[in-house]
C-alpha cells in the first residue's frame, strides 16, 4: 500500500519524519511530493497511490480520476473545500479531515494580526490595546473556541455567532451568544471570521455587514477568501476610512486594495495560519494515522463524505 503526501506548501521536516514513521510502522510506503509547481506531477504521483494526504492542494475530479487505486483522501487540516467530495463519493473514496489539529495555530495568528492592526501595522504611530474591546467570533468551531480562549486572556469581551452551536456551549466558555450577523458585526470592533467556504457562505460578507462595524472596526479573516464579497469590501473601505481588513488569504483584488488603502489592509504572502511546526506535526501525523486506520481497518471516524 502506498500513501502519497502531496503538499504544494510543505509540512515542517519534523512533521514529515513523524508521518513517515506512522506509515512505515504500518508496513506501508510513503511517497512525498512537495512544492510541486506543475499539476501533472500530482496527476502522475496519485496514479499508484492507495491513500492521499493533502493540505489546501486542489483535489478535483481529474486528480480523483487519475488515482485509480485511491481509497482514502485525508485533508491534513480543517477545511475541505479544496476536495471534490461528489467526485470522491462517486469513485467510492473516503474523504476525511483532521478537525482541531491546527486550530490553535490559526487562532494565535488571529491575535498576531489583531495586535498589528490595533498598532497601525507597527508604523510607529500611537495605536490602541485589545483589552476591554469587543471581539465577535463568526462561527464557534475549533478555531473559534481557541480565539475565545485567547481573547479572554487579552481581557476582551467575547461574543460569538454560530447557529450550529448551542448557547450553553458558548456560555460555558464565557462567551456571549448572538443570533444574527447584524448583531455580531454591529456590536464588535474586532470580528474574526471562521466560517467555511460553502455554497451558502461564499460572498456572504460584504458592504452591508462590514459597514455595520463600529468606528475603528477591524475585520480579521483567517478562514477563506471566498466568503468575502470583494467588491463590497472595497466599497466599505472606501466609504469608511476608519475600517481595516487583515487576512491570511490574499483576496483576488489584493493589489488594488493595497494601492487604495495602504496600511489599512494586510495580507500574508501565503496562507500561514496553520504553518507552524506544532500544527504540521498535529495535523500531519493525525492524517497519517487516519489514512492507515482506514486502509488497514476500515475506520472512518472523520469521514466528511457519505
Ligand atoms: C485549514 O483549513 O486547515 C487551514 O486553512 C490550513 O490550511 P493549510 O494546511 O493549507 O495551511
Amino acid at each position: 500500500m502506498k500513501i502519497l503526501v502531496a503538499t504544494e506548501k510543505p509540512f515542517a521536516a519534523v512533521a514529515v519524519d513523524g508521518i513517515r514513521q506512522v506509515i512505515e510502522e504500518a508496513g506501508y510506503e510513503l511517497e512525498l511530493l512537495e512544492k510541486y509547481t506543475d499539476r501533472k506531477e500530482l496527476l502522475d504521483a496519485v496514479a499508484t497511490a492507495d491513500g492521499l494526504i493533502v493540505r489546501s492542494d486542489k483535489v478535483d475530479a481529474e486528480v480523483i480520476a487519475a488515482g485509480k487505486n485511491l481509497k482514502v483522501i485525508v485533508r491534513a487540516g480543517a477545511g475541505y473545500d479544496n476536495i471534490d467530495l461528489a467526485a470522491a463519493t462517486e469513485a467510492g473514496i473516503c474523504v476525511e479531515n483532521t478537525p482541531g489539529q491546527n486550530s490553535n495555530a490559526v487562532a494565535e495568528l488571529v491575535f498576531g494580526m489583531a495586535v498589528m492592526a490595533a498598532r497601525n501595522m507597527m508604523d510607529g504611530t500611537s495605536g490602541s490595546e485589545l483589552k476591554d474591546k469587543n471581539i465577535g467570533i463568526h462561527a464557534f468551531g475549533q478555531v473559534g473556541r481557541n480565539v475565545a480562549r485567547i481573547a479572554k486572556g487579552f481581557g476582551m469581551n467575547v461574543t460569538a455567532l454560530d447557529p450550529y452551536c448551542p448557547d450553553s456551549a458558548m456560555e460555558e466558555a464565557g462567551v456571549k451568544p448572538v443570533h444574527s450577523v447584524e448583531e455580531l458585526y454591529g456590536q464588535n470592533k474586532f470580528v474574526s471570521l471562521h466560517i467555511p467556504a460553502t455554497a451558502e457562505t461564499k460572498g456572504s460578507i460584504g458592504y452591508d455587514l462590514i459597514t455595520r462595524m463600529p468606528k475603528g472596526g477591524v475585520l480579521i479573516n483567517t478562514a477563506r477568501k471566498e466568503v468575502i464579497d470583494e467588491a463590497g469590501l472595497r466599497k466599505a473601505l472606501e466609504e469608511r476610512q476608519d475600517l481595516k481588513y487583515v487576512a491570511d488569504i490574499k483576496p483576488d483584488n489584493a493589489a488594488e486594495l493595497t494601492e487604495l488603502f495602504g496600511n489599512r489592509v494586510f495580507f500574508t504572502p501565503k496562507k500561514m495560519g496553520a504553518q507552524t511546526s506544532e500544527a504540521n506535526i498535529n495535523a500531519g501525523i493525525a492524517a497519517a494515522r487516519q489514512s492507515v486506520a482506514f486502509l488497514r481497518d476500515g475506520i472512518d471516524r472523520f469521514r466528511v463524505n457519505k
